[in-house]
């Protein structure tokens, strides 16, 4: 085994130096990983309760996903779809299975999902819809985040996002997140073709909308004639206690976009899954990836199809979750200004006396906890689906001992 004979100090310094600053990690480097845990590069452990960004749902290396992967490894791991390989078209039968859909348009990246619905939304609106050709426009939500290309966050509410980056994608309204007499309004102009939406908004600190809301948007749509795009590349795939965040809501979109744990954090896999009169609107050529769909991403995709279809990750999920919330909700102190969750997903929201949330995530990592602020006041937890109750009642105790020195 090849191993670093540097310490974390010279490897952060190293990342320091050599490559560009575009994120603010926390002075950890991981070596090592199983499951839930990880381990530094100095043999110290961490419970993982971020599992990035919930692409590790099913945890570091399941057996399962890994022994996937290395057997597609040893058979065939690039074609490009200039040619078909023997994996390709199970995966997009099973994944438009799964989400009750006719087709799969599979991409690499969230970001490219996002980017290809957009491609999607508006094509369907000039051929199907009836646009004028150069006029649709797309409704997105105040708060979002849908990825970091130039189009995606010329959409953002977020200056950190756009500032110095522009001009930007036209074409684009945003909207008060789960305010339903805001999204009426702007689905009234007749060149609206889609309402790109997350069914929870993750970056933005874990926001649930109104009970509701999801329901009304998709009725609204559907009377619009407008196609409802859920973004489910973070809230999908068992996040939430349910496959997809919309089911919680008895909400069936148009089109779903999924990534992350698709890939079961071995690689970047993302998908457009929709029924056939929205994706059948592009022609050879139009549209594509050199990697998109490619062997092993089918071959780990198609293992993560079969362990959601067991259904077991979903519900631990959902027990385990609720359970967490209560516990939380019992015990957080008085810097704790609200706990929102759903499933095993939380975001809790510091008092401003008690922020920054970066000082308590700080504070986590040397308990042994890897958790991810987000915005000034939030610490965001995303534990992977296979953790331990036993885990997350260790976890409990230090997080609360965490946000108590700062009340
Ligand atoms: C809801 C949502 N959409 C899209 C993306 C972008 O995914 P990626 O980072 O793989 O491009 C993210 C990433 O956090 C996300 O949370």
């Amino acid at each position: 085994m090849t191993r670093s004979r540097l310490g974390s100090a010279e490897l952060i310094e190293l990342v320091d130096r050599h490559s560009a600053h575009n994120y603010h990690p926390l002075p950890v480097v991981v070596a090592d990983a199983e499951g839930a845990w990880v381990t530094d590069v100095e043999g110290k452990r961490y419970l993982d309760l971020l599992a990035a960004y919930s692409a590790l749902n099913f945890g570091h290396r399941h057996p399962d996903l890994i022994r996937a992967a290395k057997e597609q490894l040893d058979r065939v791991t690039l074609t490009s779809r200039a040619f078909h390989h023997d994996l390709f078209g199970p995966f997009c039968e099973e994944l438009a299975a799964l989400c009750g859909m006719d087709m799969v348009l599979a991409m690499n990246s969230g970001a490219e999902a996002v980017e290809t619905a957009i491609k999607t939304a508006r094509r369907w609106g000039y051929d199907v819809k009836g646009v004028p050709e150069g006029r649709a426009k797309i409704v997105v939500c105040d708060g979002n985040f849908h990825g970091r290309t130039i189009t995606i966050v010329g959409f953002s509410s977020d200056p950190s996002a756009t500032a110095g980056f522009g001009p930007f994608t036209p074409g684009f309204v945003s909207v008060p997140y789960g305010d339903i007499e805001a999204l009426a309004t702007a689905l009234e102009d007749p060149d609206v073709v889609g309402f790109l939406v997350e069914p929870i908004q993750g970056e933005a600190g874990v926001i649930i909308p109104p009970d509701g809301y999801l329901p009304q948007a998709s009725r609204l749509c559907s009377e619009r004639n407008v196609l409802l795009i859920a973004d489910e590349i973070q809230t999908g795939l068992g996040r939430v206690g349910t496959t997809f965040a919309c089911e919680h809501e008895g909400v069936v979109p148009d089109v779903y976009l999924l990534g992350k744990a698709l890939g079961g954090g071995i690689l970047p896999v993302s998908a457009v899954v929709s029924r056939a009169d929205v994706l059948g609107v592009f022609r050879p050529g139009e549209h594509g990836s050199t990697f998109g769909g490619n062997p092993v991403a089918c071959a780990v995709g198609l293992e993560v199809l079969r362990l959601l279809r067991t259904g077991e990750y979903q519900q631990r999920s959902k027990d385990l979750g609720g359970w967490f919330l209560r516990r939380l909700r019992e015990e957080a102190p008085t810097s704790v200004k609200e706990v929102r969750g759903r499933g095993l997903w939380f975001g809790i929201d510091l008092t401003p006396r008690a922020a920054p949330a970066r000082a308590v995530c700080e504070r986590l990592l040397e308990l042994g906890i890897l958790a991810k602020d987000t915005h000034e006041a939030t610490v965001r937890l995303a534990p992977p689906l296979v953790v331990s109750r036993g885990d997350m009642e260790w976890a409990l105790d230090r997080i609360v001992d965490a946000l108590a020195e700062r009340a």
